[in-house]
């Protein structure tokens, strides 16, 4: 019997940008025990993506050609796996993807139970979309790095959010706005005002030299730096910490894995901390509730047809975003 087929945008080799990804018809999947399918209706496209198909994060992924790239999309389930429980066709969720196996670009996506949630209808599917990998890192290092606690009965710690405008920066402020904190972020002179507007107490632009400098409006010394833009070095960060200060870097390359690497062998009080994203349910449903109740928003840099997503892949491998790049119908 012919199998029925879907649209789906794939690359088939490392390089090639925007121009390397092509348009195809291929088989709908079909969901395994643990697996619900669904009929994608928005996805965000993360920096990791256009790094795996630069080849930056062989051999691990992708793992195999032709690789449907995207792993971050919210839907409706059309179908599920006899091992699924808890949902049924019809129900609309947010699901994130491996990025081994990817999948987002596609008309339809199979996802694991384990990482997919309820998406009440106060959610849109691209404010959902938008938050897999970014809102759970920045989640994350706020919560497990930085040891924040997002219903505000920790003491007040004065953090730095680099790249605030960018998908994980602008959650990241928002995030650290529920818990006790002074927020110094940084962005370009375009975005000053949406930062401020997500809570952010100072900004800095980072192309004048105090924003280059890293040095609080106010004087404050930096208990913990979210990390999120790159190419700036521990010797900047250094004199802006407090006595215990951490920088917790997303984005590790070899200078700031060595420095990692010296600051535990020297007991420095000063630490910088890779941070590599583990994805959890309990959180994103978290995250999801939050976006619910009004207290978390996705900004939306720009959306883009499915027939057009190699739009949306130059736009994120030209590193402007303003919050995040959705893929829609
Ligand atoms: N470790 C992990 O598990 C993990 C998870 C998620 C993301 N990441 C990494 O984290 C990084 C950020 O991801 P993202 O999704 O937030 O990226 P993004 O959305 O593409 O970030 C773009 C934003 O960053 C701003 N920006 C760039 N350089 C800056 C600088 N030096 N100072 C201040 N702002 C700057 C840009 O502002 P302008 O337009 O004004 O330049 C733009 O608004 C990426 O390298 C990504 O691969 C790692």
């Amino acid at each position: 019997m012919a199998e029925t087929l879907m649209h789906a945008v794939q690359y088939s080799s490392y390089g090639g940008g925007a121009a390397g990804l092509k348009h195809v018809e291929v088989p709908i999947p079909t969901p395994k025990q643990d697996e619900v399918l669904l009929k994608r209706e928005a996805t965000s496209l993360n920096p990791v993506d256009w790094k795996m198909q630069k080849g930056l994060l062989r051999p691990f992924w992708p793992r195999k050609f032709p690789y449907i790239p995207g792993t971050d999309v919210a839907g409706e389930v059309i179908k599920v796996g006899p091992g699924v429980k808890n949902y049924n066709a019809g129900d609309k969720v947010v699901a994130m993807l491996s990025h081994a196996t990817g999948g987002g670009l596609a008309e339809f996506v199979v996802a694991k139970e384990s990482l997919t949630v309820a998406r009440p209808p106060e959610v849109s599917a691209a404010e959902g979309a938008g938050l897999p990998v970014a809102a759970l890192t920045a989640h994350q290092a706020l919560t497990q790095s930085a040891g924040i606690k997002l219903d505000g009965s920790s003491q007040q710690v004065n953090l730095l959010i680099t790249a605030a405008s960018g998908g994980v920066g602008h959650y990241a402020v928002q995030l650290a706005k529920l818990g006790n904190t002074h927020v110094t972020a940084t962005c370009g002179a375009r975005n000053m005002d949406l930062v401020k507007s997500l809570g952010a107490d100072e900004v800095l632009d980072y192309k004048t030299p105090e924003g280059a400098a890293l040095k609080s409006p106010s004087g404050r010394k930096y208990d913990a730096v979210i990390h999120c833009a790159a190419g700036i070095l521990w010797s900047t960060f250094e004199p802006n910490l407090s006595a215990n200060g951490k920088v917790i870097d997303i984005t590790p390359g070899p200078s700031a894995l060595m420095t990692f690497a010296l600051k535990k062998l020297t007991f420095s009080k000063k630490q910088l901390v890779p941070l590599m994203l583990i994805p959890k349910k309990k959180n994103l449903d978290y995250l999801v509730k939050l976006v619910e109740d009004g207290k978390l928003k996705t900004v939306i840099d720009s959306k883009h047809p499915l027939s057009k997503a190699e739009d949306a892949w130059a736009k994120s491998i030209d590193g402007h975003a303003s919050g995040k790049i959705i893929v829609d119908s």
